[in-house]
């Protein structure tokens, strides 16, 4: 059985005081013994969450595609991350894919470059509105991971995560359905198991897109969805430690 991850991404969002005032309700909060549970600050507030939070992960919403240390102006390594206290990194979040045009191959390198720094790449895949009402949703994310396992390889994928993050529902309210969620992490899965059986059982597969307390019980009670990927939800600490309690 799949242990449930639920994991905030904050974004772009919060300022010193406000990150404070988060960390704290934080560490205040009783989380379930039984779900493993992480955020992603921005990069400033990284050594600070680390040293503020017990008991929940710590995790950076990017990564250079090389590990180590250079001349790499305005980039942070996954040593670096590493160093400062994270455990987990996302790639291929789809707000990056867009605004900072990262292709496939750009988001496979930051995959590797986290992993040979012992970080945890947490993948994120998803479609565009377009994407889906052409009926290419499932035929998109499933070159999304492809693409990765074709640089990493599959075993790669026994130390990672995958989110699906339809790109139509993130930060719309718009969530896809438990039933449309459920449809593409089942898919995803198959595509892992098309490489490796084992690893697809133990893959844990987050759902993010408009996730919130009110919705989080039906996405996470299906088969396939192995916890959520939260946005806005997740800067209110009270109601991603409702969110974290449905998993
Ligand atoms: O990475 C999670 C994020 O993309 C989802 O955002 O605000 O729709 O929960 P939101």
């Amino acid at each position: 059985m799949r242990r449930p991850l639920v994991a905030g991404n904050w974004k772009m969002n919060g300022s010193m005081q406000e990150v404070s005032v988060l960390l704290n309700a934080l560490a205040a909060l009783e989380l379930p013994g039984d779900v493993d549970v992480a955020v992603f600050p921005g990069m400033l507030y990284l050594a600070q969450a680390g040293s503020t939070l017990k008991g929940i992960a710590v995790g950076a919403q990017d990564c250079a595609v090389s590990a180590g240390f250079g001349a790499m102006t305005g980039e942070t390594s996954a040593t670096q991350l590493k160093d400062a206290g994270c455990s987990m990194v996302l790639v291929g979040h789809s707000e990056r894919r867009e605004l900072q045009c990262e292709s496939d191959d750009t988001v496979a390198g930051k995959f590797v470059a986290a992993q040979s720094a012992g970080l945890v790449p947490v993948l994120c895949v998803g479609e565009t509105l377009q994407q889906r009402e052409q009926g290419r949703a499932i035929e998109t994310v499933t070159e999304q991971v492809e693409a990765v396992i074709r640089v990493a390889g599959i075993d790669a994928f026994a130390d990672a995560v995958l989110a699906y993050e339809p790109v139509w529902a993130i930060g719309t309210g718009l969530t896809a359905t438990p039933e449309q969620a459920q449809q593409v992490h089942e898919a995803l899965r198959g595509v892992i198991a098309c490489h490796s059986a084992g690893i697809a059982q133990g893959l844990r597969i987050l759902y993010g897109g408009s996730v919130k307390a009110d919705n989080a019980t039906e996405l996470f009670a299906q088969e396939d969805i192995d916890g959520g990927l939260v946005g806005g939800a997740s800067l209110d600490a009270e109601e991603f430690g409702a969110i974290c309690r449905a998993a």
